[in-house]
Formats: C-alpha cells, structure tokens, sequence
C-alpha cells in the first residue's frame, strides 16, 4: 500500500505515520472493531463519495449492536471522510472508517475501554482485476458456514466477524478460484467472503434476505432499484445449494466488488456462459459512478 499524507483519527487529522495503537488496545485482543468499505470515484461530472450517509448509518447501526455508540454523528463521519480524501489529494478512493475498543482495561468486558475512531482512504483499483467485471470469475461452495443471528450478528460488519469470512477466502484462493458462496447455518445460499449474491432464473432476480445471515449491502440495495427499474422482479427468498448451479446468471454486489459475474460455481459453468442481465445492471451501475448520472441521488460531489 502506498504511504499518503494523513489518517484521521478520533477528530484531528494526523501525519500516516502516527496513526498507531497501543498493542494493549482491546481491538488487537478480542476484534472489537466496526468498519466500512466505501468507495469515492472520478466521475465524468467530478469526484463523489457512492452512497456517503448510508455507509456512516450502517457504521453506527454495526456498533450499537455491541453497545459500542459512536461518539460521532452520521453527519460528522461524513464531513471527516471528505476532509480525509482532501488532505490526502485523492478522487477516486477506498475509504475504509474504523471505529474501535482502544487502550483501557484488558479482559473480554469491552465496556471498559474507550471507543476511538479513525478513517483512512487510499487508491484502489478493480477487487479481483479489471477482467473479472467483464468476463467473471470462477468460485467454489465454502465449506465454512457463514456467522449467524445468535452467534455473531451478520448486520453487524465487525470486524471479528471477518474470520470467518477469512476461513472462506484462504481456503478459495488456496483452491485456485477468485472467492467463495458461503451457506448460512441451515444449508442456504448466504452471501460470499465480501460480497452479497444475485440469481438469475428466467427473467427473474433472486438474492437471500436478512433471514439468510447476509450484511444487507449497500450495493445490494442499489442494484435491486437499479433492476427493478429495469422491469425485473427482484425476490428476497432462501435459496438451497441446488439452485446455484441450475441459475441462468449469478453476480456479486459489493463496495469491493461492485457488479461482477460469476461463470462458474464448483467447476459447474453458470446458465449458456454469457451474463446480458448482469450486464445490464452492471451498466446502468456503472452509469452512476463513472459518468456521474445519479437518478437515485447517491453521489456526495465534493
Ligand atoms: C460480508 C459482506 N457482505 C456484503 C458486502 C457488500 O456490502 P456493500 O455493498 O455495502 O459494500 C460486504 C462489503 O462490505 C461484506 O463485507
């Protein structure tokens, strides 16, 4: 990663090369951590954060799950995110705000550490490569078993919680595949490492819902107003394995991943190769962070 100029941290914006913790900090422990992926882009109308104020809600909503309130409002997240990118004289960006159980006490009671806050940006390029967005990538059935409800809340991106996603991503990659489909703790189709899940089944949208242990992503939710104003039905259903590897089309969503294809799932190429509703969307997304058109007023111009 490239060294830039500044990281802000708990209000003030510090020189990259300060922005460190005590190793005693409770997060390094126990992973109390609560972060955000969001991305800014140099759209042909200027440079714009993608959906700003829903990432900072979604941040407040993973902590409070942990009793861990953000000692910053929704609104002073998003002007800290803004002054970051500034400050270090980037446009298109990665901005990952962490918010986090520093140095205090240590022992599994989180309650008695103070909660910081910092948010870094930095450049960043396509996830899995420029090829993946057009031509796919090929993925396996995890055989990890994705967090639940009652053990570790998927609605909550905590940062814990991404050991799990990590099991199912080293052991992808050890493979040889890009990623990986992870089921939920009753066999349904969850979500990928990073990334939520889109099935097509003649003309119709399927994507697992809350019940199925997924992040309800922020791109999820935009590429389902994006189809239905395509004229697709987009169902929130569980979807058992089986289907995987008899849909038409399947793609990620994701701030990472934005709109990706997958061709194959186990080996087992998806529907006749090609991708023309995931493409379809694909484009109307790109419409959005590329040239800047906004139908759904997601963009902060800054
Ligand atoms: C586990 C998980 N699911 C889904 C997503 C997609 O969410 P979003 O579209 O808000 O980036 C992410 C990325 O943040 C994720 O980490």
């Amino acid at each position: 990663m490239k060294e830039l100029n500044t990281i802000w941290m708990n209000g003030k914006l510090v020189p990259w090369k300060d922005a460190t913790i005590h190793v005693l900090s409770h997060v390094v422990h126990y992973g109390s951590s609560f972060f955000e992926g969001i991305r800014s882009y140099n759209t042909e109308k200027g440079p714009a954060v993608l959906a700003l104020t829903e990432h900072m809600e979604r941040l407040t909503h993973s902590t409070r799950i942990y009793r861990t309130e953000s000692p910053y409002s929704v609104a002073e997240l998003c002007t800290a995110a803004i002054d970051t990118i500034k400050s270090n004289g980037l446009k298109g960006c990665y901005i990952r705000p962490v918010i986090y159980r520093g140095f205090g006490e240590l022992g599994v009671n989180p309650l008695t550490c103070p909660i910081d806050t910092m948010i870094a940006v930095w450049e960043w390029g396509a996830y899995l490569g420029e090829d993946s967005l057009k031509n796919g990538v090929d993925v396996q059935v995890s055989s990890w078993t994705r967090i639940t409800s009652n053990t570790l809340p998927g609605l909550s991106k905590a940062g814990g919680g991404y050991l799990n996603a990590q099991l199912a991503k080293i052991d992808s990659v050890q493979n040889g595949y890009a990623d990986a489909i992870m089921l939920d703790n009753n066999q349904m189709v969850s979500e990928g490492s990073g990334a939520n899940l889109f099935f097509v089944k003649n003309g119709v949208i399927y994507t697992p819902g809350m019940g199925s242990s997924i992040l309800v992503g922020i791109t999820r939710n935009i590429v389902m107003r994006i189809a239905e104003d395509l004229g697709y039905k987009v169902e929130e259903t569980t979807i058992p394995r089986g289907f995987i590897y008899t849909a038409d089309e399947i793609f990620y969503t994701g701030t990472a991943i934005e709109v990706t294809p997958i061709r194959s799932v186990d080996k087992v190429k998806i529907g006749t190769g090609s991708f023309p509703v995931t493409m379809k969307i694909q484009e109307k997304f790109f419409d959005i962070i590329h040239k800047g058109n906004d139908p759904y007023k997601l963009l902060t111009f800054f």
